[in-house]
């Protein structure tokens, strides 16, 4: 890559960088969440992780604090209005807030006739209903401060296309990226920007049994790229949607899934 391919037309080079930035990460206990925050920390900001499980933060405090970070931990229920009330006085004691990513989020896994009123609800009010109350919160501290702010909710190719046995995640995922771009509406004259990070299959621990699997195998085939993404696969466009970089990116469903999205019909 030429200089010029990174640097904007005066001359400046495009800014990745979170130095002086304070970014809350929910859903860092475990997964993308952890990986999410150890990404800010090494881009500069200070990081503030955000879960039910203290002593799993714990453990992801203590390897972010490793890596010279200024990191916080704070226990928040995303689909508990106190719990999130109490999460935010403690964010808001701990100085202000210029980055949320909302990526608490769970799923069930049945046919839909079979699921029930309370997995249809634990699912919407974590993936949907957590990232509203999260965010309304975020902007409520960030619209006073007279700087720039940062909502990413991580949503999935699957708010955009349907998967069998997932009604419920699809429904609420679906819906995240409909509400992203009706909050990047109501909060770009506060300055903050609200964008959807749509990750197809990254493959985790969790999913490498199924994905080594003949059925695995099968999806794997239909992904144009012919691979499932790496973790690492999402750094660049979550620093993007967090950063100056993008600075004039609101209201955006940002798919990073190889193409996934755009397999043949
Ligand atoms: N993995 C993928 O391939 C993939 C693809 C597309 C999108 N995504 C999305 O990426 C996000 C992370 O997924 P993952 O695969 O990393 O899942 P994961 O390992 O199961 O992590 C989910 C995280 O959400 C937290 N969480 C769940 N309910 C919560 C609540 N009520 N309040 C606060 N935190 C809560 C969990 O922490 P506690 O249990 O400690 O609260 C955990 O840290 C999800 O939104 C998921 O839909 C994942």
């Amino acid at each position: 890559m030429s200089s010029h391919d990174s640097a904007s037309s005066d001359g400046r080079l495009v800014d990745f960088g979170l130095s002086g930035r304070t970014a809350v990460v929910t859903g860092a206990s475990s997964g993308l969440g952890r990986h999410f925050a150890a990404v800010l920390a090494r881009a500069g900001a200070k990081v503030i992780i955000g879960a039910r499980r203290l002593e799993k933060l714990e453990e992801v405090r203590e390897e972010i604090a490793a890596l010279g970070a200024d990191v916080g931990v704070v226990q928040v229920d995303v689909a508990d209005p106190a719990s999130v009330e109490q999460a935010f006085r403690d964010i808001s004691a701990a100085g202000g807030l210029d980055i949320l990513v909302n990526n608490a989020g769970v799923t069930v896994t049945k046919p839909a006739l079979d699921v029930t009123e309370q997995e249809w609800d634990q699912v919407l009010d974590t993936n949907l209903k957590g990232a509203f109350l999260m965010s309304q919160a975020a902007a409520h501290a960030m619209k006073g401060q007279g700087r720039a702010g940062a909502i990413v909710n991580i949503a999935s190719i699957l708010g955009q296309r349907v998967a069998g046995q997932l009604v419920a995640y699809t429904a609420s995922k679906a819906a995240l990226i409909q509400m992203s771009k009706a909050l990047a509406l109501e909060f770009a004259r506060f300055g903050i920007r609200v964008n959807a990070l749509c990750p197809g299959y990254v493959e985790t621990d969790l999913n490498h049994g199924f994905f080594a699997s003949e059925a695995g195998q099968a999806l794997v085939r239909r992904i144009p790229q012919r691979r499932l993404g790496r973790l690492e696969e999402l750094d660049g466009p979550l620093l993007l949607l967090c950063s100056d970089a993008g600075s004039y990116i609101t209201g955006a469903a940002l798919a990073v899934d190889g193409g996934h999205l755009v397999s043949s019909l």
